[in-house]
């Protein structure tokens, strides 16, 4: 008989997550295994959610975006305060439908509970192998996650596009980009997008730096400015966050915005009018999920095809405990704890590379 693996995707969804299944899929049945896909993430594996995937089903899906057997941020081991340990479930859903081995794609936090799992699970389920998730680029133990590059090009092309309104209006524009820890999508969008400033949440900025960045383009005669700010930036006397989620991430949005609102009055009560009718204006806007919608680029598409193609093989190896990773050019796999812990943020250089292009350095 034919051995089960199931698969699940959690976390927030990322172009190229079904190239990612349908490698598993197609690869998997080639090697002689049955594959399973939970719904909806781990809230699948509490819930014994799971519907057999063939080769029907994952036709041509490698082109669409989102994940076709759906996604939810639900933990299974406590994350604050009023949740329950729920890995004794999870296990014992595991056992009960059968299954061989357990393929985990998602990012730092989908990820942390399969090493969890992995580790303290008292080798109860030990047959589990990860697959590195986010279009946030922050997972360490590989060099790039899929989803990543259709992100930045998602964000690049707003960027291009905001760049006539912007100067015909002589305005300032803040464009909000996803990045929770890490800036990776605003720094890459903002310099392929030729954001004028660039924030990112590894660097708390300083408001009236940017006030003066703004007020010396006016002054030289470029008379628009975009700033590309990554949500999860921090001014550098920021108060403390309110809401969050299931894994205790703060809910964010709202950084432009603020941006916005004080930087036009601040330019409307220190800059001099070129003209009597002239108003100095700034608009905000978040590309929120947008970021993460529609089609994968070629690239997640071939990267999330290759990275499903060999999770497999390292269940087909007994490789357990790792995940594949993308290093270079190669998919290698790495652990699972090697992965989780601690992000992957951008280096000081790599933001200071920016920055000379952006004349600030
Ligand atoms: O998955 C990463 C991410 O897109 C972050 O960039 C962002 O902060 C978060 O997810 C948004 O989560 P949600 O889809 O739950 O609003």
């Amino acid at each position: 008989m034919a051995k089960k693996i199931g698969i699940l995707t959690g976390g927030g969804d990322a172009p190229g997550l079904n190239a990612v299944i349908r490698g598993i899929v197609i690869n998997g049945i080639r090697l002689g295994y049955e594959i399973h896909g939970f719904i909806d993430g781990w809230a699948g594996v509490l819930n014994s959610n799971i519907k057999p995937l063939t080769l029907a089903d994952v036709e041509d899906i490698h082109r669409e975006g989102g994940t076709i057997i759906g996604t939810s941020r639900t933990p299974i081991f406590p994350k604050k305060e009023g949740q329950k340990d729920r890995s004794a479930e999870a296990v014992a859903s595991l056992k009960k439908l059968g299954l061989y081995a357990l393929i985990a794609i998602g990012g730092e936090d989908t990820l942390g509970e399969a090493n969890r799992l992995y580790n303290d699970g008292k080798g109860e389920f030990p047959n589990i192998v990860g697959v590195p998730k986010t279009i946030d680029n922050d997972l360490n133990g590989t060099d790039y996650t899929f989803g990543f590059n259709t992100s930045v090009n998602i964000a690049m092309e707003a960027l291009d596009r905001l760049h006539t309104t912007t100067k015909s209006h002589h305005r300032v524009m803040i464009v909000e980009i996803m990045g929770r820890n890490a800036g990776w999508i605003t720094l890459e969008a903002g310099m392929a997008g030729g954001a004028h400033i660039i924030l990112i949440p590894e660097v708390k900025f300083n408001f009236d730096d940017i006030c003066k960045i703004v007020k010396e383009r006016y002054e030289s005669g470029k008379s628009y400015t975009i700033i590309a700010v990554a949500e999860g930036c921090k001014e550098v006397d920021a108060t403390k966050p309110s809401e969050t989620d299931p894994f205790g991430h703060e809910k964010l949005g709202g950084v432009g915005a603020s941006i916005e609102k004080r930087l036009e009055k601040w330019l409307t009560e220190n800059m001099k009018k070129p003209y009597p009718e002239f108003k100095f204006e700034a608009r905000s806007m978040a590309l929120g999920h947008l970021q993460r919608g529609g089609a994968p680029t070629a690239y997640d598409r071939i990267l999330g095809a290759r990275l499903g193609l060999n999770a497999i093989k390292l269940v087909h190896e007994g490789k357990f405990g790792h995940m594949v990773s993308l290093r270079g050019t190669d998919i290698v796999a790495v652990t699972l704890q090697e992965a989780v812990g601690t992000l992957k943020t951008v280096p000081t250089e790599r933001y200071e590379e920016a920055l000379v292009f952006l004349g600030l350095k």
